[in-house]
Formats: C-alpha cells, sequence, structure tokens
C-alpha cells in the first residue's frame, strides 16, 4: 500500500493506483476529459492537472502513479489557471457551436468548461475542418474533435476494428479513418462504441428523426412503430425520467403522444425469431451437422463477420433480426389484417443500435415490401422526439395488439446471453415436449465477455458460448479456427453487455451502463406472465392463419435471408 497527502487528507491506496483514482477514493473530484478508466490513460487533454509538492511541473493526474510520501494538490489558483489555459487552449481548435450540437447537455467539454467558469476564448481560432459523407449511419464532425483519442482505444481495444488512428504530432496531431480512407472503404462494424464513448460531439449518429415527423404528418401513412427490447431499460434516461418513472408502458404512452397509429414491440418479433433459430438450431443438430450455428439478430456482428472472416458466413443462421422480421410481418401479415396496401405502413424501429440503421437498407433482408423497415431510430432520437413531451405528467398504456404481445423470452433478447436463453427455452421444448425450468439456463447471463455451458437437451448435450464485444468476437473465431474451442451454438452480440449496452443507448458520461440496464430487462423477465416465446399467442396466431409452421415456405420467403447471398 501507499500513503500520501491530497488537499491535506491522508489516503491510503494499492501500489499502481494513479492520483486521480485516489483523488476519487477519498472523495475528491478532479475533473476529467480524456480519460477512460483502463481504456484510455494517455494524458492527452490535461484538464486534470495537480500539483505535487516539490516538483515544478503540474503533472496530469489520470497519468501519474502515487507515491509514498507524496503531497498533492487539486485546486490550487495555479492548478486552476492551467486547467483553464488549457480547455481555452482546445476550444481555440474547436468548432463552439452548442446549440446545433447533439451532445448539447450532455457534452464533457462543455461541462468542464462551465465548472471552470471559463467566459472568453483568448486564443486564436483554429478548428480544423473536416469533409464527412453524412448519409452514412455514423457521423464524424472533425471540427469537434478535441483529439482525445477515446475512439481511437475503445475501436481497437475493445472492438479490435482499428478504425481510427492518430496521424500528425504536436498542435498538428488529428484522429482521423486509419490510412486516409473513407469512412465506407474500413471495415467498419457500425456497432457505435465510438459514439457513446467520445466526450464531445465529434461522434454521433446520423439523425433520422425529421423522415418520422413527415411521415407522421403524412394523412396517407400508417405509422406503425416497434420498440427494442433494451430502450426500455435506458429511454428514461433519454427523457430525464427516474427509472422507476420509466417504466415500460409510460414508454408505450410517450411514443403514442408522439401521433404514431400504432406502438408495437419488437420482443413480438423476438419470439417469432426464436420459433424460427429455435428450429433451425434443432433440424441443424437432427441432421448432424457439423461447427456451431452463430445467432444473426445482431447487424454489427453480422458485418463484423461478413468483413473479417468471409468464410464463415454460412454458419451464420439464416433468420432474419427482429427487427426485420417485424418489418416483414407488419407490411405482410398486419397489412392483410387491416386491409391496407402495405407501401401505405410507414414502419419506424426504434432500436439501442447504429448498426440498425444500416440494415434496414440492406436489400436482402426485406422481403414483404420495397423497405420493410423505413426508419431506424436510435433511444437517443427517441428521446429527441419526446423534448416538448411532458413524459412525467403521462399515464400508463398498452402496447397495440397483437403485434405488441411479448414473452419475457423476448425482452431479454436485450441482455447478452438472453437470446441464447431464450433459445434455449424453446429448443427444449421443442426436443422434448416439455418446458424446462424458466430459470434453467441462467448460468449464461452476465457481462463476462466469452461465456460458455453445457447444457442437456433431451438426449443431446449442447455446447454454448455466448459473446458480446467484437475484440471477445475476434478472439472467439481465432480460437474456433485453431480448433481450440468447438460448439454447436454461439450467441454473438458487437456491443459489450449487448444490446443494452449498445452504439445508440444514451449516454451517460463515464458510466457503463450495460450491466444495470441489462438487469432491469431479466427483472422485466420474471414479471411477465408468459416466459417461454413457443407460448406467445400472437405468435402462434401468426403461423395458424398466416405462416403455417416455423421454416415453411411462407417463413422462408419472410422471415429469413440467404447470407451468403448479398455483399456489402
Ligand atoms: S462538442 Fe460540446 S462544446 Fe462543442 S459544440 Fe458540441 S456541445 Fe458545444
Ligand atoms: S462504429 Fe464500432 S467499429 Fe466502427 S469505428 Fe466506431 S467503434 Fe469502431
Ligand atoms: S472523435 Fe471524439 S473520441 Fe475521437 S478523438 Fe475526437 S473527441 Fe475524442
Ligand atoms: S483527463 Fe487526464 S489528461 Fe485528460
Amino acid at each position: 500500500m501507499v500513503k500520501l497527502t491530497i488537499d491535506g487528507r491522508m489516503v491510503t491506496v494499492e501500489h499502481g493506483t494513479t492520483i486521480l483514482e485516489a483523488a476519487r477514493q477519498a472523495g475528491i473530484d478532479i475533473p476529467t476529459l480524456c480519460y477512460l478508466k483502463e481504456l484510455n490513460e494517455v494524458g492527452a487533454c490535461r484538464v486534470c492537472v495537480v500539483e505535487i509538492e516539490g516538483q515544478e511541473r503540474l503533472s496530469a493526474a489520470c497519468a501519474t502513479v502515487c507515491e509514498e510520501g507524496m503531497v498533492v494538490h487539486t485546486a490550487t489558483p495555479r492548478v486552476l489557471d492551467a486547467r483553464r489555459t488549457n480547455v481555452q487552449l482546445i476550444l481555440s481548435q474547436h468548432n463552439v457551436s452548442c446549440t446545433t450540437c447533439m451532445r448539447n447537455g450532455s457534452c464533457k467539454l462543455q461541462k468542464v468548461a462551465l465548472d471552470l467558469n471559463l467566459q472568453e476564448e483568448p486564443f486564436e481560432k483554429k478548428p480544423f475542418s473536416s469533409r464527412w459523407d453524412r448519409t452514412f449511419p455514423l457521423i464524424r464532425d472533425g471540427s469537434r474533435c478535441i483529439q482525445c483519442l477515446r475512439c481511437v482505444n475503445v475501436c481497437e481495444k475493445v472492438q479490435s476494428m482499428g478504425v481510427w488512428s492518430l496521424t500528425g504530432t504536436g498542435k498538428h496531431a488529428r484522429v482521423e479513418v486509419t490510412g486516409g480512407k473513407s469512412i465506407r472503404d474500413i471495415n467498419c462494424a457500425l456497432c457505435g462504441q465510438c459514439i457513446t464513448h467520445c466526450p464531445v460531439g465529434a461522434l454521433t449518429a446520423r439523425d433520422d428523426t425529421q423522415r418520422v415527423r413527415e411521415a407522421i404528418a403524412d394523412p396517407d401513412r400508417i405509422v406503425v412503430v416497434q420498440v427494442a427490447p433494451a430502450v426500455r431499460s435506458a429511454w428514461g434516461d433519454a427523457v430525464g425520467l427516474a427509472p422507476e418513472q420509466a417504466t415500460e408502458k409510460r414508454m408505450v404512452a410517450a411514443i403514442r403522444s408522439l401521433g404514431v397509429d400504432y406502438v408495437f414491440d419488437t420482443d413480438f418479433s423476438a419470439d417469432l425469431t426464436i420459433m424460427e433459430e429455435g428450429s433451425e438450431l434443432v433440424e441443424r443438430i437432427k441432421e448432424g451437422k457439423k461447427g456451431p450455428m452463430f445467432t444473426s439478430c445482431c447487424p454489427g456482428w453480422v458485418r463484423f463477420l461478413k468483413l473479417e472472416y468471409p468464410d464463415m458466413v454460412a454458419s451464420l443462421s439464416t433468420a432474419k433480426s427482429p427487427q426485420q422480421m417485424f418489418g416483414a410481418v407488419a407490411k405482410s401479415y398486419y397489412a392483410k389484417l387491416l386491409g391496407v396496401d402495405p407501401e401505405k405502413i410507414f414502419c419506424v424501429s426504434i432500436m439501442p443500435c447504429t448498426a440498425k440503421k444500416y440494415e434496414c437498407g440492406v436489400e436482402a433482408v426485406n422481403d414483404a415490401a420495397r423497405r420493410d423497415v423505413d426508419v431506424a431510430l436510435t433511444t437517443r432520437e427517441l428521446g429527441r422526439l419526446l423534448r416538448h413531451v411532458d413524459v412525467s405528467a403521462l399515464g400508463e398504456e398498452e402496447f397495440d395488439q397483437p403485434l405488441g404481445m411479448a414473452t419475457g423470452a423476448g425482452v431479454i433478447f436485450g441482455a447478452t446471453g438472453g437470446v441464447m436463453e431464450a433459445a434455449l427455452r424453446s429448443a427444449y421444448y421443442l426436443v422434448t415436449g416439455q418446458n424446462p425450468e424458466v430459470e434453467a439456463f441462467s448460468e449464461v447471463r452476465g457481462l463476462k465477455g466469452w461465456k460458455e455451458a453445457v447444457f442437456p437437451i433431451g438426449d443431446i448435450k449442447l455446447r454454448v458460448a455466448v459473446v458480446s464485444g467484437l475484440g471477445n468476437a475476434r478472439s472467439l473465431m481465432e480460437a474456433l479456427a485453431a480448433g481450440a474451442v468447438d460448439y454447436d451454438f454461439v450467441e454473438v452480440m458487437a456491443c459489450p453487455g449487448g444490446c443494452a449496452g449498445g452504439g445508440g443507448q444514451p449516454i451517460r458520461e463515464d458510466q457503463e451502463l450495460a450491466g444495470e440496464r441489462g438487469e432491469r430487462l431479466y427483472a422485466l423477465d420474471r414479471s411477465y406472465k408468459l416466459r417461454f416465446s413457443h407460448e406467445n399467442p400472437a405468435v402462434l396466431e401468426l403461423y395458424k392463419s398466416y405462416l403455417g409452421a416455423p421454416l415453411s415456405h411462407k417463413a422462408h420467403e419472410l422471415l429469413h435471408t440467404d447470407q451468403g447471398m448479398w455483399e456489402l
């Protein structure tokens, strides 16, 4: 252990602890901008400088390790002056345009400048200019980048993709797409993790809210909304509601208040996905097919696999994602129920994800209409649409039916391990004809990046793995290729913690919320009367009156895709 003094307080910390972490342990706040614990400890912004007695230069608290007997001061006039100057230098290269910036109100630079009471910008302004294809789902505004390197390290260390790099040095240092390429020419999975870890408005997802407003205003359109499982675990953060107020049913009321025609649940099509994917798995096992079957509901993962391991695409389940299945059902079966032309239906999905924006435009996953899903919004965009609504004054309302009917198995799709658990609950039924204990497969829950288990199902011993985060996905792919591991069924989610930690979720600065948000989904699962996808009455009715059976010709036509056929 190491003993030191911070602002007159004796602090004892473990060897290797930084001054920043020691101060935090002692309840002393030091502002930070570039720092991300264990991910980005590069000392780039120097907003966290402190004074150490006996040392002439100020030190970056986030990058300086505590030493025995150190005497540290975190808020002397000299320290505060230096912080102000450092932030003013950052602002001199920054396009300060808060009123038109998506991070206005959740921007770390804005907060740091306010906390330091900065009232002027004395240095000559020279923001970097940049060009970007603003039709791409991931948007970068170089003039707002503060070169903090968070995106570089998240993309490289967590997601193993290396899309961003630092070029140049000193005041010419800039972060850009590796190799000076265009974002379209580099392997970006569109997971959005760089967006949620950027402290400012330099990285954002394309905003599609205006298209939704226009559709709502168009009297010839029937606007049908689907809400993904993980959105309900986080939407409160996007509208400033506490978790106990931000219930699933108040979310339904809030979305309905926008003037849309129907509010449905992607959990319904998650149950449908389980019927198709679970049946596909059981069929594969019965046929004795070798190698694992990969889940296909995460478009970030599907993109990753197609870009990085194209030889393994045949192992993907042919089932479309719940988003696309919902769109296909809404524009076929539901259009028929309503007795309307499918082209009149405008299908909006609200997703915790940025890759869904790309997925809904892929031709091969649209079958019922030209576009089965017209627009995919993120949870953050839902928050933007609701800015003028006093959501706290709204009551609670139910989803519309029948596409709002869901089970607890559909809800847990939003957490890592949830698709696996939901699939196993139904695969067990399909193989044995009986329901398992509902919590029988809970071993696959939790935030560990790579989990594995073996479950007896009838005569089969099913070897499964659950992976979240693309760095973990890459390790798994390499291990599979080397023959070091072997599984029957593998769930992969591109974002650490699954969709609950998705790149489209509301950002709470410096906090990783996938665990907390995932827990809310498991609590919802426990509260649902039905917890097996194969017991969803609306899904059963859909099969009875329209699709026939899982994997039927019609189901294949609408709910599956030939993963090998289409390219990015
Ligand atoms: S990044 Fe922050 S400081 Fe810069 S324009 Fe956006 S809100 Fe304002
Ligand atoms: S979206 Fe994901 S893969 Fe693409 S640059 Fe960002 S972190 Fe990297
Ligand atoms: S884009 Fe954002 S995360 Fe990346 S270096 Fe710039 S400010 Fe930092
Ligand atoms: S937070 Fe310490 S240098 Fe940026």
